[in-house]
């Protein structure tokens, strides 16, 4: 969602600060500003629309700054507009802000404000905040105007209820930005006589590695030499680690690939080996999962397990049940996060939880697992972004190491979540139930899944053809049974977030119930039906699609050509275990969404109204 960069050295920050903005372009906005300090005063340029709007207003008057901050806003209070584009300035319009998080208690403080006499610009939240630390700022008598400062964030951030990320600069405070967090994720860049912060380290991964990741209720002040980390809670130590962030600049860039979720469909046969390296055991036949933070006998105990996430990671989950109810016998479910953190489910000290976030700062999906800590659960965590607020919340996890994942539509991190799911099967299954014959065999259809992908893509040109002979359909239905309902699911996902086509996904046998009523010509369905146990019985499935003159396209299983005589188009998948099968199966729903996006003329990285990282309820 809203994104922030922040600058302090001896470079012209402009540059910088929009270079930053374009790399979190991903993370969906609708507007962007950023402020600039220069001889004791702040230019403030803000821009609805694209970024580029910003970058020519700022280019025609060119001005030199070397300390700013900047912003992309996901509108919330208020629409995309000039005026509601951050950074936002106090009532003395020497105090510039910007902020991504909601303030929850805005109104009552703006309405307090404007009887003390504030004129108010935007319909913003944040334009109240900005105003409150303005008003501490200018009625304190320290005579330090660094800790003035500091101090004027820290007093209006203690009134304020809801969750921020902040970062704040002064006209008349030269060389500090102060920064803070509170459920918005915030980072800090170190470099030599220049320091970053930003919200998502790709921001700033061009100019240094060496990052600090802020915990909730930190607040930072930079200046050029350097960073000091304090607490917001006088109950808490603020603790500072610097790290070293674990990708470059160049896995963050598209390279020769139109478009990044392309890139990222491309990048999966090495991104599931990433996720299997080092974790399979031959010698005992199972999975090795460390950060898992459990002993064999912790493990052994587990008789039940809840698994949480939103969109593509929920639909990872599901397949995730399937593949632990039939490997392990463990009885496990799937909650939606943003139901489950207001559900109250029967657990007990023998369940286990998991929540499944490529971003890991997913604001249900942390609830979710800030609810199932509460209740005492040991709750772990399947998360891409290693320097997450997941990751470091949870009691444990599994890292996928997908790399970054800039297009909105989540790919690569997909496949990634169901290999996870897939060594946690084989671990809990070989303390269980698992033979290790079967167990050996997982492993070795494991390990050739990535050449079976490999193989997959080399269709691109075939599924492109059958994407753009689909393109203007009204909508489109995703139909699969057992563990490629899932993948319809995913299918529908795909098809409906970047071509904006009406898409849903179902059980194939639920097409009686209902469904049916919507076949005729102008809406194709997409049966994923590779060659299993329920494969004639979703050939009946098509059979009466197309008896309702409802177009056809298959996804099977590489041999089983018989389909091809009641379907109008059909991609084929190498043979696998039926098992492992989403893995191969959802390549071609990839492809086949971007496809139809691209030849739909819609925008496949930056699709309208979403973020890559939803950080509001
Ligand atoms: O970062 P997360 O995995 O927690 O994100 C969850 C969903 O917001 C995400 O999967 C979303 O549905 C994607 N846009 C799907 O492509």
């Amino acid at each position: 969602m809203c994104g922030i960069v922040g600058y302090i050295g001896k470079r012209q920050a402009s540059p910088i600060l929009l270079d930053g903005l374009r790399r979190l372009e991903y993370r969906g906005y609708d507007s962007a500003g950023l402020a600039l300090w220069s001889d004791g005063g702040i230019n403030v340029f803000r821009k609805a629309g694209r970024i580029e709007n910003l970058r020519k207003a700022v280019n025609e008057i060119s001005p030199f700054g070397d300390l700013g901050i900047s912003h992309t806003r996901w509108a919330t209070h208020g629409a995309p507009t000039d005026e509601n584009a951050h950074p936002h300035l106090d009532q003395s319009g020497k105090l510039a802000l910007v902020h991504n998080g909601v303030i929850e208690n805005y109104q009552i403080l703006k309405d307090q404000l404007k009887q003390d006499g504030h004129e108010f610009h935007s319909e913003t939240d944040t334009e109240v905040l900005a105003h409150l630390a303005g008003t501490f700022y200018d009625a304190s008598d320290e005579a330090d105007l660094k800790t003035r400062l500091v101090k004027s964030v820290q007093e209006a951030l203690s009134r304020v209820k809801g969750t921020f990320g902040v970062a704040v600069m002064h006209a008349d405070v030269p060389g500090v930005i102060v920064g803070a967090r509170l459920g918005s994720p915030l980072v800090v860049g170190l470099g030599k006589d220049e320091q970053f912060l930003a919200s998502d380290v790709a921001a700033i991964v061009a100019h240094t590695r060496d990052v600090i990741y802020l915990n909730d209720y930190d607040l930072v002040t930079l200046t050029r030499q350097g960073y000091e980390v304090a607490s917001l809670d006088s109950q808490r130590t603020a603790r500072v680690q610097v790290s070293k962030v674990d990708f470059t600049e160049d896995d963050a860039e598209k390279g020769a690939f139109e478009h990044f979720m392309l890139k990222e469909i491309y990048e999966q046969p090495q991104s599931i080996r990433n996720a299997l390296r080092g974790r399979l055991n031959r010698d005992e036949c199972t999975a090795v999962l460390g950060g898992l933070n459990m002993s064999p006998m912790e493990l052994r105990q587990i008789d039940r397990i809840i698994f949480s996430g939103c969109g593509t990671a929920y639909h990872a989950a599901m397949v995730g049940e399937y593949l632990i109810e039939s490997l392990a016998r463990i009885p496990t479910e799937i909650e939606f996060a943003s139901e489950f953190r207001y559900r109250n489910v029967p657990t007990d000290k023998n369940t286990l939880q998991f929540v499944v976030s490529q971003s890991g700062e997913t604001i249900d999906t942390l609830a979710a697992l800030r609810e199932a800590k509460r209740k005492g659960l040991r709750c772990l965590g399947i998360v891409n972004n290693v320097a997450s607020t997941i990751a470091r919340e949870s009691d444990g996890g599994v890292y996928i190491h997908a790399g970054p994942e800039i297009g909105v539509a989540a790919t690569k991190t997909f496949t990634s979540q169901v290999a996870i799911m897939t060594l946690l099967s084989m671990l809990f299954g070989r303390i269980h139930h698992l033979s290790s014959t079967d167990g050996l065999e997982m492993i070795d259809e494991l390990e050739a899944i990535p050449e079976k992908i490999e193989s997959i893509l080399k269709q691109a040109p075939l599924i492109k053809s059958i994407a753009e002979k689909y393109a203007h359909a009204e909508g489109m239905l995703f139909m699969g049974r057992q563990i490629n309902y899932p993948v319809a699911m995913e299918g529908a996902l795909k098809m409906k977030e970047i071509s904006y086509i009406y898409a849903s996904g179902h059980p194939s046998a639920e097409l009686k119930h209902g469904i049916i009523a919507l076949v005729k010509p102008e809406l194709p369905s997409v049966f994923i039906a590779p060659d299993d146990a329920v494969y004639d019985k979703n050939v009946s499935n098509i059979e009466e699609v197309r008896a309702r003159k409802g177009p056809v396209i298959a996804v099977t299983t590489e041999g089983t050509h018989d389909i091809e005589r009641i379907t109008d188009d059909v991609i084929y998948v190498p043979r696998c275990k039926s098992i492992l099968s989403p893995l191969l199966t959802v390549i071609p729903l990839q492809l086949l969404s971007y496809y139809v996006a691209l030849a739909r003329g819609c925008d496949v990285d930056k699709p309208r109204n979403l973020a890559k990282s939803v950080t509001v309820e």
